[in-house]
């Protein structure tokens, strides 16, 4: 596979020249590539993170490309900084044409958030659905939401009782990704019912050895995923970002919705990820762990019964 994302996509003849993306995570890793790959494509790229060393040489980096690119810092584990982040991009930018809800990891240790909910819950799914939910109307027609979700949601059953206790681990992740795949079938279903012309999708980048997020694995499984990464016909970061390239621009999925994504095409979720109910309960309860009204409220599925 090609070192550059828009290759592997297919998506190079994409001209991207005028839109606008906002790219979590993309001091880093899968974002950072997605965020480049985007600029070579000719869009301007609101990169976000922590770091804002990083974020301001992924900028520089984007300087050097047909596109441009600002960066926002924002920590997905304070509900506060998120709703900055949201109001920076509705102030500086004239609407989203690419939302790539992508930030997050795997966190070894539990521990509860400003709001009480546990530090993976709330980074990895919390704050990308109240990160939408605040720019839902700068999302300009034809736009794309793209939630970076993983394989590892296989396996988790939606259990909301255990968000709000310190939890950890592999556990801890693969039921924040589960919620990703949820949350965003979820947000296309509302997103149809309310008549706009937006679409959402998740997906599963790979199993990358080597990344970012192999770091937070202990410690012998991180080393072996670090060997791993030199092997070649191994998955890579660029890999990963040509997932989301894929999702984001490639013409061959403008009108796809509410679809999880492996392997450059649609491929079928764990069956609890594919539960409506849940999706349902998932979206009402993130709203009040927020304390905030329920968005695109009078959108939900009234066939399913919640429980
Ligand atoms: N790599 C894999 O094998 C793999 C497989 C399946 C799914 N995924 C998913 O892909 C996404 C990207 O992962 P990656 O491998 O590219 O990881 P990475 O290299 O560790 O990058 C993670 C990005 O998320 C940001 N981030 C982490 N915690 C944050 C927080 N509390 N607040 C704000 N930003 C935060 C980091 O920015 P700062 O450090 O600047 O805060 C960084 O830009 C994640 O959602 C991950 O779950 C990865």
């Amino acid at each position: 596979m090609s070192d550059r994302p828009e290759e592997t996509a297919d998506v190079t003849n994409v001209d991207c020249t005028g839109t606008t993306a906002l790219v979590t995570g993309s001091t880093n890793g899968i974002g950072r590539a997605a965020a480049l790959a985007l600029g070579r494509l000719g869009a301007h790229v609101v990169v976000h993170g922590r770091d804002t060393e990083a974020g301001e040489a992924v900028v520089a980096e984007l300087s050097r490309t047909p596109g441009s690119g600002t960066f926002a810092r924002a920590d997905f584990a304070d509900t506060d900084d998120v709703r900055a982040l949201a109001e920076t991009v509705r102030t500086e930018t004239d609407g989203l044409d690419l939302l790539v809800n992508n930030a997050g990891g795997l966190f070894r240790e539990g521990r509860l958030t400003d709001v009480g909910v546990d530090y993976t819950f709330h980074v990895n799914h919390l704050s990308p659905y109240l990160l939408t939910a605040e720019l839902l109307d700068h999302l300009a027609s034809g736009a794309r939401v793209v939630t970076t979700a993983s394989a590892a949601h296989q396996g988790s059953t939606l259990d909301l009782e255990r968000v709000t206790r310190p939890d950890g681990g592999g556990g801890a992740y693969g039921h924040s990704k589960l919620a990703n795949v949820l949350f965003s079938a979820e947000l296309a279903r509302r997103l149809d019912a309310a008549g706009r012309a937006v679409t959402a999708n998740s997906l599963h980048p790979g199993a990358i050895p080597g990344s970012g997020f192999t770091r937070f694995l202990p410690g012998p499984l991180s080393r072996a995923a670090d060997a791993l990464s030199f092997v070649p016909g191994t998955a890579s970061v660029a890999d990963g970002a040509a997932e989301v390239l894929f999702v984001g621009v490639s013409p061959r999925t403008a009108d796809v919705t509410g679809r999880y994504f492996s392997d450059l095409s649609p491929s079928t979720p764990s069956e609890a990820a594919r539960d409506r109910d849940a999706a349902r309960r998932l979206w009402s309860r993130s709203a009040e762990l927020l304390g905030v009204e329920e968005p695109l409220s009078g959108y939900g599925d009234r066939s399913v019964t919640p429980s």
